[in-house]
């Protein structure tokens, strides 16, 4: 590794737009869990479980990742849990969080959202005093459970509208298209709530269209399948809208068979506004630095062009216009 280029990356404020904080639960800590709750998995160690993290698809490891994630029961779980990520973010040069969660996976096992809510929050707080980190939380509606439960998830959600900055949509992409949903986002966006959605990741660029014409969202999760539609592309650079493009997963979820086929420096070059994230790092094989350094490395990724990619996640954040600004400016003055 060219470790300046690790330590230019490490040091420039960056902001992470897509990450489940489900997707962050290491195997040290979901095994000590399943025990402390009594839950037997199918794993006997960490080495072994992380040895069942060979995907084949979205879905082989969607299923891995539900099951372990029934190791969280309690708000004290999502703290811990959440609180693990935010320091290693941290470490990483990363100012500000938009993190994703699934409350349909947690109330559909009988876990409360308002306990979920209360691990998360505790540990955002503490990370904006220890930090100084900003963050917003958007809970995701679970595609394959359709629009109906959809529905009456945001009606919960709406129960505690404070504590909730948007939402996404996620899970199993194929047949499952954005228009399903589109009334639900309706009711999202009079509530004010912002609003994102997964869609061509595994799922067709057509997916990207009816996310930004049916769902009007304000930014697109992965979106690396638009290259098959041109007049797409040409779409997201004269909107401006936002990729929340995330390497590693899709290197391992087979969107792409290895990182020097990658399509985010072809978009960054178009005048895409592409950002880079981490999607489920524990499941991935890195965190923000890693999926920075693997696409600086896959590509050959200059330093302007590193740069770009974290000015890009401030512009795309959903931080006030001043706020935005003020890291952008920091973005680039900042000298390893
Ligand atoms: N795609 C869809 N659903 C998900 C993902 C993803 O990458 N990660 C967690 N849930
Ligand atoms: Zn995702």
């Amino acid at each position: 590794m060219d470790s300046s280029m690790g330590a230019f990356i490490r040091g420039l404020p960056k902001a992470e737009l897509h990450l489940h904080i489900e997707g962050t639960l290491e195997p040290e800590l979901a095994l000590p869990l399943a025990r402390k709750h009594g839950i037997v998995l199918p794993y006997a160690s960490v080495e072994e479980l992380r040895q069942a993290y060979e995907f084949t698809s979205l879905q082989s490891f969607l299923d891995i990742y539900y099951a372990a994630t029934d190791v969280l029961r309690d708000a004290g779980d999502f703290e811990v849990l959440t609180s693990a990520y935010l320091k290693r973010a941290h470490e990483q040069g990363v100012v500000h969080v938009e993190l994703f969660f699934d409350p349909q996976v947690h109330t559909g096992r009988g876990v409360a959202l308002a306990s979920v809510l209360s691990g998360l929050t505790r540990a955002l707080e503490q990370a904006s005093h220890a930090y100084g980190m900003t963050h917003r939380l958007i809970p995701c509606f679970i595609r394959n459970l359709g629009a109906d439960a959809a529905m009456q998830a945001l009606d919960e959600l709406l129960a505690h509208r404070s504590e909730i900055d948007g939402v996404g949509l996620d899970s199993t992409e194929c047949g499952y298209p954005p228009s399903l949903f589109r009334q639900v986002y309706d009711r999202a966006r009079r509530a004010g709530l912002q609003v994102v959605a997964h869609a061509g990741e595994e799922g067709p660029a057509a997916y990207i269209g009816e996310a930004l014409d049916l769902l009007r969202v304000q930014r697109v999760d992965h979106g690396v399948r638009c290259e098959e539609d041109p007049a797409l592309v040409d779409r997201l650079v004269r909107e401006r809208v936002p990729l929340t493009v995330c390497p590693l997963s899709n290197i391992r979820l087979k969107v792409f068979d290895r990182i020097e086929s990658h399509n985010l420096k072809r978009l960054l070059d178009a005048g895409v506004c592409v950002t880079v994230n981490s999607d489920d790092p524990a499941y991935f094989g890195g965190y923000v630095l890693e999926n920075y350094l693997a696409v600086q490395q896959g590509l050959n990724l200059s330093a302007q062009q590193i740069r770009a990619l974290a000015r890009n996640s401030f512009e795309a954040s959903f931080l006030p216009p001043e706020q935005r600004q003020r890291w952008m400016t920091a973005v680039d003055q900042y000298r390893a």
